[in-house]
């Protein structure tokens, strides 16, 4: 037997421990250790029944996702994990599959191959394939409805979450939970059951049901992913496979599952999603701040600003259990702000997400204030008042003057330069960005912007208090707009100049949520307020250079008072339910304003063509930041899209479908679209040079973030 997997005996009970830390992966090797092991509980006659365990802190906790690659490398494939699993079923003795820490994917499969299954009380199991873009490749859609029943298993294989042991035991997946020793307990358990005929899973058919049964939870299932997971296949592919489970024999519902977990592996989403799955875990790694940087416990917080920012910072620091200021001007923006916080975890409440003892422990937490008097008692402060250098400038002298050496100082801005707010205080090494999305308290993004003087400390320190506070942080450089808003200009800006040549508000949204956003780009002007961006600009209008196209609706929008949602009307009208409805009168004032300007109109623009003007906009944008160092790797870019901006996860991010399309196809383009609307479509010089070398951005990586 190899060292993956150990055969021992505990008297007549056969113990076979997989041992293949850290998570028991099925890594090559492990199957064929279980093998062994199998077939010396059947030769050994002192043997009346075995026990399959998992060292360390789990049982199996699924395929070994680096695997997945490789299978799609071209090489034939063999017949994978089914042979063993057979084999396990058709063991002569009874096997007890004892599961502790988590059964996913593969793990489930292989337990399930057992003649029972035990568990911990803390253990969880699931089928989460379609997470990867896949779907169960072992059977796993053919025995979980022959344990759990048809309606269960569709949706554990196609929402892909884990469940508990206890409901397990309720549906039928286990059948029993063990307290105290493991081990112990399935031992006990499989000689209660040594010399009873024991059943295989794949001869059970008493939770099968009828064709007359299954079909409204089949349908209803497959509505449910339509709507719940829009434009992924996998999750469509699971049902299919769990309808074969209910109407062909167990081989050939086998092979349709087969089928489709192949056509899912070769998939562009599968390899998309895996490339998802690495890049949480990848965009934590920082090449010149090492994994052993100090960082400081961030025991009390402070917010300044109780706002549509502030507030909801707030909430993200009380859900992680961390006390926090929140400072306001005057006690009545105070009230405002702490209400707007309270009716936030009332619905919660009301939406079952909360009970009422947390939503009092989470607002005990946060404590109101309009002055600075304990501010020195705290780790970190986040400023988040208005978007205006004086003001922020004084708010950051004032905290220079009162928190303690060491505290962290970070500024939510959006816009506005990380250093220049840094000049000011005596410590600039402590300054830092984080910038979280709106609502902060829900979206997962935070943006961490190194400044000059940032010191290494403080950037691991903020990226490690991250994840404590549900998020995934991203390390980006000190630009305007930083990498996300950087990227989103450009894109919203083609947006715009589509429906000034011609395309109707309407198509531009519906192209791009086809594509798979989570909303159009004009939409999302409505919904942020277009205007914020309409400040902006008035702001910035001395950096604008004369001579090139820029979008004239958009504030001529707001000169009329339609600044989205919030009035009711921007580039959509809205209900009180604030639903939108179109608005031909924009549609006609666009094309009034577009003739007066010399813009050349089309009666139609094609889907595919808002979808590449847009989207490359977003990919040629983030050649150059990569390119200038802005953001370590396309990977970083691509997470912040996903998380911060609706951007479909089945398509990698815009870095990695630009990767897919191929980036030679999408220079190409590029360089058409600078031929006919100039030069805001120059082709970023990295893109050029990636797609010329037949490269990809997936290859190309900075050593540091350029502050
Ligand atoms: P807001 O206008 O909703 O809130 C700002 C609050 O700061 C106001 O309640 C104001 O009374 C308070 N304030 C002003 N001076 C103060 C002081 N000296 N002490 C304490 N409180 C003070 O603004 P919002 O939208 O929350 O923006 C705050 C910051 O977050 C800005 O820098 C903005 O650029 C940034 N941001 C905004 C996003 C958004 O979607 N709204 C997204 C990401 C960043």
């Amino acid at each position: 037997m190899n060292n993956l997997v150990q055969y021992t005996k505990d008297n007549d009970v056969a113990v076979i421990t997989i041992d293949n830390p850290p998570v028991n992966a099925l890594s090559p090797g492990v199957p064929e250790g279980i093998a062994e092991a199998i077939a010396k509980v059947n030769d050994d006659p002192d043997v009346k029944a075995a026990v399959v365990i998992g060292a360390g802190r789990t049982f199996v906790a699924g395929a070994d996702i680096r695997e997945f690659g490789k299978l799609t490398s071209g090489k034939p494939r063999g017949a994978g994990l089914l042979p063993l699993l057979l084999s396990i079923e058709d063991c002569k003795k009874p096997v007890v599959m004892a599961i502790h820490g988590t059964a996913f994917g593969g793990g489930l499969e292989l337990a399930m191959a057992g003649h029972y299954r035990v568990a911990a009380a803390d253990a969880q199991v699931g089928q989460p394939e379609v997470k990867l873009g896949l779907i169960p490749g072992a059977a796993g859609t053919q025995r979980l409805p022959r344990l759990a029943g048809v309606v269960k298993a569709l949706e554990m294989c196609s929402e892909g979450k884990p469940i508990s042991a206890a409901e397990a035991l309720k549906f039928g997946v286990i059948d029993r939970l063990v307290e105290g020793d493991l081990l112990k307990g399935a031992a006990a358990f499989a000689r209660e059951v040594t010399g009873k005929p024991a059943r295989k899973t794949r001869e059970r058919s008493e939770k099968l049901g009828t064709a007359g049964q299954n079909a409204g939870p089949i349908e209803s299932a497959r509505e449910n992913a339509r709507r719940k997971q829009r434009g992924f296949q996998a999750p469509l592919a699971a049902i299919d496979a769990v309808e074969a489970a209910t109407n062909l024999p167990f081989e050939e519902g086998c092979r349709v599952e087969r089928k489709l977990f192949d056509e899912c592996l070769f998939s562009d989403q599968s390899k998309a999603l895996i490339h998802v799955f690495f890049g949480e875990r990848a965009v934590a790694k920082i090449p010149d701040i090492p994994k052993d940087t100090p960082v400081f416990p961030i025991r009390r917080a402070a917010v300044v600003g109780a706002g549509t920012m502030g507030g909801g910072i707030a909430m993200v620091f009380a859900n992680a259990d961390i006390p926090v200021l929140l400072k306001e001007v005057d006690q009545s923006a105070l009230d405002q702000g702490v209400a707007k916080i309270r009716k936030n975890y009332a619905s919660s409440v009301e939406r079952g997400r909360l009970t009422q003892k947390e939503m009092d422990e989470r607002l005990g937490l946060i404590i109101p204030t309009t002055g600075y008097d304990k501010f020195g008692e705290v780790d970190m402060v986040v400023e988040a008042v208005f978007e205006g250098m004086v003001l922020k400038k004084q708010v950051f002298q004032e905290l220079d003057r009162i928190c303690k050496p060491g505290a962290i100082l970070a500024t939510n801005t959006s816009t506005l330069s990380i250093d220049t707010i840094a000049s000011v205080v005596a410590r600039p090494d402590v300054v830092i960005g984080t910038h979280f999305f709106s609502p902060a308290n829900v979206m997962r993004l935070l943006e961490i912007v190194r400044g000059k003087e940032t010191s290494k400390e403080v950037i691991a320190t903020c990226m490690q208090l991250s994840r404590k506070l549900g998020k995934i942080a991203v390390l980006v450089g000190n630009c305007r707009g930083f990498v996300g808003n950087r990227m989103f200009g450009p894109y919203r800006r083609e947006a715009q100049f589509l429906v000034e040549e011609g395309a109707s508000v309407e198509a531009v949204d519906r192209a791009l949520v086809e594509f798979g956003m989570a909303m159009g780009p004009l939409s999302t002007g409505d919904l942020a307020g277009l205007d914020v961006g309409w400040r902006i600009r008035k702001e910035y209008r001395d950096l604008e250079k004369p001579g090139v196209r820029k979008p004239i609706a958009e504030d001529r929008l707001c000169e009329m008072g339609r600044f989205g949602q919030k009035t009711q009307a921007g580039w959509y009208r809205y209900d009180e339910n604030r639903r939108a409805i179109p608005d031909p009168e924009v549609g006609a004032l666009v094309r009034k304003w577009s003739a007066e300007a010399g813009i050349a109109q089309r009666e139609q623009i094609a889907a595919a063509e808002i979808v590449e003007r847009c989207v490359y906009a977003l990919v040629n944008e983030g050649a150059r930041i990569l390119e200038e160092g802005y953001a370590l790797r396309a990977v970083d870019i691509d997470m912040i899209y996903l998380n911060g901006y609706g951007f479909p996860a089945y398509r990698g991010g815009p870095m990695w479908y630009a990767d897919t399309v191929g980036l030679k196809k999408v220079y190409e383009r590029v360089c058409e679209f600078r031929e006919a609307h100039g030069e805001l479509w120059e082709p970023a010089p990295l893109l050029k040079q990636l797609a010329v070398n037949h490269d990809t951005f997936a290859h190309f990586q900075k050593d540091a973030v350029t502050a």
